[in-house]
């Protein structure tokens, strides 16, 4: 563990405009920093970065925090790795804090894992460019599959010598023990003394961890050889579990998080060539079927997977049975299909990269149409099973998390098969409750149990810590930032008239000259919302009860309250501006005409941030008791009242968009 000291001498060091500087172009612009904001797509720059407070933030998609947490969403590292990146960067020596002897104990063997790992890649990498014997069969091998040397230098692939102890002989007389050899595999050990190597003869395929460690390796066989498995890997170790780690993932995340979508492929050739032909977004499930554990990996980076199985009818089945896990842990899924007996890999060594590619993009189906595609197929084949098949997709849009998502499917399978929505949809809702009915079924974890993934990939910097800003306020609504904004502007700007533009109940658009008080009071209060905390609560509820009788409460008159919490709060907006018109226009305590003048853009963009934030909550309060409701008909109520919330949150995100470009 990277001691408190050492923490300390990191975060002081940071500048946060020279870390985010790395990633993205900024410009200087008065006490700010400002760019594109490298979290959504962009062509005005509304990312700023402001020195001063060490904090960045995006005006458009509402992204914010510290060069800490800039590193971890923007490069996905755990908060230890974080660190590390920081303390190169600003060349500091990093201080580990003494750890129990038992923690110790564990981090030995752990690191001399990694160790040994790391030096049989190597071995495996020189066996194969530096001896003829590996020149001849593993490089060859790799060039009659079609890769390149640079791909091959890419994903590390190697050659382990076809001797029985060629790679456990030489660990050995480099000091490696015999133990660590076995627990990572490399040296399969029987009788008490008997030695060999578990991969010889075969091409090696390391497996790193998301930063780029060596975990394992997955090897294939050379020959034609009936008998022997085609692929030998890794057994499971201290530092290597299959079921939570992603072939690829270390050379495809960047392309992940770029494109917003991963491909999903079998083999580990087919990851390899598909990167080689341009398909960077690539990884596969390391010889198991897809696990939770693996889904959640991806998850990291993106919602989005494409599943492109072979077409066999195991690869048909398989295709299913990953579209299921992942559509439980609340992704989007497509797939592709290949044509009958080629994988990516054959496909594009027969067809070229740009071949591929476009057979990617024009076949690529959203899963559950193309299911009900199959689905109808049946159906006209064989119309006496109808219900069952219907019952077979029911099952499948039962498991899409995402509420509207799930009503389309609905609506669209509806009318292709012919059968009322209201039918349908009362058949999914009976689906839904009994997989709530039924427990997890074996080998796979109920949510939230994916213990050592995190730990897994971080290489062991263990324990893995939460990211700092949630640990320094725990008790804080998750809408905090919101209310403190409109209520700052409340207080601060409360008695400023603005023109100010809305469409009044009977659907006309009207502009009226009002004061920032009453606009933000009325719409609160006909929007029917509050504030969860309670000394801004009070403030609006003084606001109300001034407004009544004709009044408006003063920035002096909210200093001089004799609520403290209320007097701080005015006080410390009065001293410190808030952080939106710092950004604008740096002003200390008087209000300037730059502020003035953007004025009616800015209550509108903190309203409505606030209530995007209140309707975000009323969803998922929504969805928590859909998941517990039993009962079809509160189900299909609670599904409705689903879809209008997200009807107004689109709709609220419309005009906020409308309302940023105005900004
Ligand atoms: N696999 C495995 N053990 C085996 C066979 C397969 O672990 N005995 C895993 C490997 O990760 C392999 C994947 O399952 O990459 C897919 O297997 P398969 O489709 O048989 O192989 P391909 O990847 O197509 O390999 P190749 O093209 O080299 O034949
Ligand atoms: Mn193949």
């Amino acid at each position: 563990m990277i001691s408190q000291d050492t923490k300390q001498k990191i975060l002081d060091a940071t500048r946060i405009e020279d870390v985010i500087g790395e990633f993205v172009s900024l410009k200087k612009r008065g006490a700010n920093h400002i760019g594109c904001c490298p979290f959504h797509n962009e062509k005005t720059p509304s990312f700023y970065v402001s020195p001063s407070k060490g904090i960045f933030k995006c005006f458009g998609c509402g992204e914010s925090g510290d060069a800490l947490s800039f590193l971890m969403k923007h490069e996905h590292y755990t908060y230890p790795e974080a660190l590390r990146w920081l303390a190169q960067k600003y060349n500091i020596a990093i201080e580990e804090e003494q750890l129990s002897e038992e923690q110790q104990q564990r981090r030995d063997e752990r690191d001399a894992l990694f160790h040994v790992s790391e030096f049989a890649q190597k071995f495996f990498v020189e066996s194969m460019n530096d001896t003829e014997m590996g020149r001849a069969v593993g490089l060859g091998y790799f060039h009659e599959r079609g890769l390149t040397d640079e791909i091959i230098k890419r994903f590390g692939l190697g050659y382990s010598p076809d001797e029985w102890r060629a790679f456990t002989d030489y660990a050995l007389k480099n000091g490696y023990s015999k133990e660590v050899l076995e627990k990572t595999g490399l040296t399969i050990v029987k009788e008490g003394d008997k030695m060999y190597d578990r991969f010889r003869g075969r091409v090696t395929f390391p497996i790193y961890s998301i930063s780029g460690r060596v975990l394992g390796f997955s090897c294939r066989i050379l020959s034609k050889e009936k008998q022997a498995a085609k692929y030998v890997n890794s057994p499971d170790s201290e530092i290597y579990n299959k079921s939570n780690i992603l072939y690829g993932l270390f050379q495809a995340k960047n392309a992940i998080s770029r494109t917003g979508k991963c491909y999903l492929v079998e083999g580990n050739l087919d990851v390899v060539s598909m990167h080689q032909s341009g398909v960077e977004n690539t990884v596969a499930s390391c010889g198991t079927s897809l696990t939770v554990e693996q889904v959640r990996l991806i998850r990291r980076y993106t919602p989005n997977v494409t599943i492109v199985y072979d077409s066999d009818g195991a690869g048909i089945k398989a295709t299913q049975r990953a579209a299921n896990i992942l559509f439980q842990e609340g992704m989007k899924v497509r797939c592709v299909l290949f044509p009958d007996g080629d994988d990516p890999d054959s496909y594009a060594q027969r067809n070229g990269s740009t071949a591929l590619q476009q057979y990617l993009e024009q076949h690529e189906e959203n899963y559950i149409l193309y299911k009900a595609r199959i689905t109808s197929e049946q159906i006209k084949h064989d119309p006496i099973r109808k219900a069952e098949f219907i019952q077979d997709i029911v099952n499948s849009i039962a498991l899409v998390q995402d509420l509207l998502e799930r009503s389309e499917y609905i609506q669209q399978c509806a009318s292709l098969f012919g059968v009322a929505e209201q039918t349908l949809s009362s058949s999914v809702a009976k689906a839904i409750v009994k997989l709530k009915l039924t427990p997890p079924r074996q080998g796979e974890q109920p949510a939230g149990a994916a213990t050592d993934t995190a730990v897994q990939q971080s290489d062991g910097l263990a324990p893995t810590v939460t990211p700092a800003a949630q640990q320094q306020m725990p008790e804080l609504h998750p809408s905090e930032p919101q209310e403190r904004h409109l209520i700052e502007i409340l207080m601060r700007y409360g008695n400023e008239d603005i023109d100010w533009t809305y469409t009044n109940p009977a659907g006309v658009e009207v502009t009226q000259r009002l004061a920032v008080a009453s606009v933000i009071v009325s719409t609160l209060h006909a929007a029917k919302l509050g504030f969860d905390n309670p000394t801004y609560q009070r403030i609006f509820d003084m606001s109300f009860e001034a407004l009544n009788e004709g009044r408006i409460i003063s920035p002096t008159q909210f200093a001089s309250s004799d609520v403290p919490e209320i007097r701080d709060l005015a006080i410390s907006n009065m001293v410190q501006p808030y952080e939106v018109s710092e950004l604008w226009v740096t002003s200390k305590g008087i209000v300037t005409p730059g502020e003035l003048q953007r004025l009616p853009l800015d209550v509108k963009d903190s309203l409505l941030h606030f209530m995007l934030k209140k309707v975000e909550a009323e969803i998922e309060r929504n969805r928590q008791k859909l998941k517990e409701e039993t009962d079809a008909d509160e189900v299909s109520a609670l599904v409705m009242r689903h879809t209008a919330l997200i009807k107004k949150k689109q709709s609220i995100g419309k005009d906020l968009r409308m309302v940023i470009s105005g900004l």
